[in-house]
């Protein structure tokens, strides 16, 4: 944050952090709507008019860990780049596999990222958002050149698949991006233009009411009774968060384009957290963007918390729709209240992602 702008905007500093690498990994099983529709009373229709879902992603054997490590190794592969390069990893996640060590170390020897440290940063679905910011920080001061930022949630081990409401919303998923400095873009370019360009990050502990999970930590430690009462699982009383959640998404969104003199005609994305169709639709709007402009995946993977964003970028670009050049925001609102949103100019194109190998196997499928 700047003294002058409370809200953070890294203008003025002469290095920009950049988005270098991107790679993503979710789980081959899949849990779709006609599932649910054995599991609890509900339909397909239902879900699919109320939330834009159609499927999720459930990974039965394993922990975030495995997902984040699996989305970072899809990174380091298309980068065609070792992990013992990574200076630190930043994770985002409200399902760290246990409350400690945190999640981070335990990638960072998963992944054989040797020079590394890092650490978890818990904002749920505000986590990649707001890890991203804090990551690009290391990056601009010059303290490192090589930071990893990986959005991962296991959401399926905090849900309670009888609660109709919220169990059909979520999904498992992991992905990850890389941040250098502006300078270690291949030279010619106009280093300036590219990277993070701008946030606004907010937070709102009044909403913690309305979106939590209350068992396990210091003020209820787990016990038979806290089991019973199903204080392990998310509690989401969706009504209330969705008001609060359309409204603070679509301002955000708004206030750092108005904040940056553009217009929806300048911007190339959003890149919305993926938590209901109506909230990233209510938001495009609010922006005037053309449906075209808004990236979704929510059909097929639900809401993934931290995961969301950073799995949208990554299919993107991997399928080419996402171009060096274009101008991005990327707006999140979630448990806390935390919102926020960035402003980010594409960096990468195809010479940046060297896994042009017909022949490699892909990690990540759709
Ligand atoms: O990512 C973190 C932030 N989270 C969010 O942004 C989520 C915000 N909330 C939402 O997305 C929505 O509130 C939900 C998708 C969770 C619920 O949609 P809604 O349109 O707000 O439904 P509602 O809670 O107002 O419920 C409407 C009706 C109720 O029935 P009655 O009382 O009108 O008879 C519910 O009991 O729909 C019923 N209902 C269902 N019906 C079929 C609730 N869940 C279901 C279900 N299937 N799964």
């Amino acid at each position: 944050m700047t003294k002058d702008d409370p809200n953070g905007s890294p203008k003025g500093a002469s290095t920009r952090a950049v988005i270098t690498g991107v790679g993503h990994y979710v789980p081959e099983e899949r849990l779709t709507n006609a599932d649910f529709e054995k599991m609890v009373d509900t339909t397909d229709e239902w879900i699919r008019t109320r939330t834009g879902i159609r499927e999720r992603r459930i990974l039965k054997n394993g922990a975030s860990s495995d997902l984040a490590a699996g989305a970072i190794g899809d990174l380091l592969k298309r980068r065609k780049m070792s992990a013992e390069e990574i200076d630190l990893i930043i994770v985002a996640t409200i399902t760290p596999d246990m409350f400690f060590p945190s999640t981070a170390c335990i990638i960072q020897e998963k992944i054989g990222a040797k020079n590394a440290w890092g650490f978890d940063l818990s904002a749920a679905c505000s986590g990649f958002v707001f890890a991203l910011v804090t990551g690009a920080q290391f990056v601009q001061t010059g303290a490192y050149n090589k930071v990893i930022v990986v959005g991962v949630d296991k959401m399926s081990a905090i849900t309670d698949y009888s609660d109709r409401a919220n169990c059909i919303l979520f999904g498992d998923a992991a992905a990850a991006v890389l941040l250098e400095p502006s300078e270690r873009i291949p030279s010619g370019e106009k280093n300036g233009d590219y990277g993070i360009l701008d946030y606004i990050l907010h937070c709102d502990g009044s909403g913690g009411q309305a979106l939590n999970m209350l068992g396990g930590g210091s003020l209820n430690p787990a016990t038979h009774e806290t089991v019973d009462k199903k204080m392990h699982y998310l509690y989401q009383d969706g009504k209330a968060v969705f008001k609060v959640a359309v409204v603070g998404m679509a301002d955000v969104s708004y206030e750092i384009m108005r904040k940056n003199n553009l217009t929806g005609e300048d911007l190339d994305w959003l890149v919305p957290h993926q938590a209901n169709k109506r909230i990233i639709d209510a938001t495009a709007n609010r922006m005037e963007l053309d449906s075209s402009k808004v990236m979704l995946n929510i059909d097929r993977y639900g809401n993934t918390t931290a995961a969301t964003i950073p799995l949208c970028l990554s299919e993107y670009f991997q399928s080419g729709k996402l171009k060096k050049g274009q101008t991005l925001v990327l707006s999140a609102f979630g448990a806390g209240y935390t919102w926020g949103a960035v402003l980010v100019r594409w960096a990468m194109d195809n010479c940046l992602d060297r896994s042009q190998n017909p022949g490699s196997k892909q990690i990540s499928r759709e």
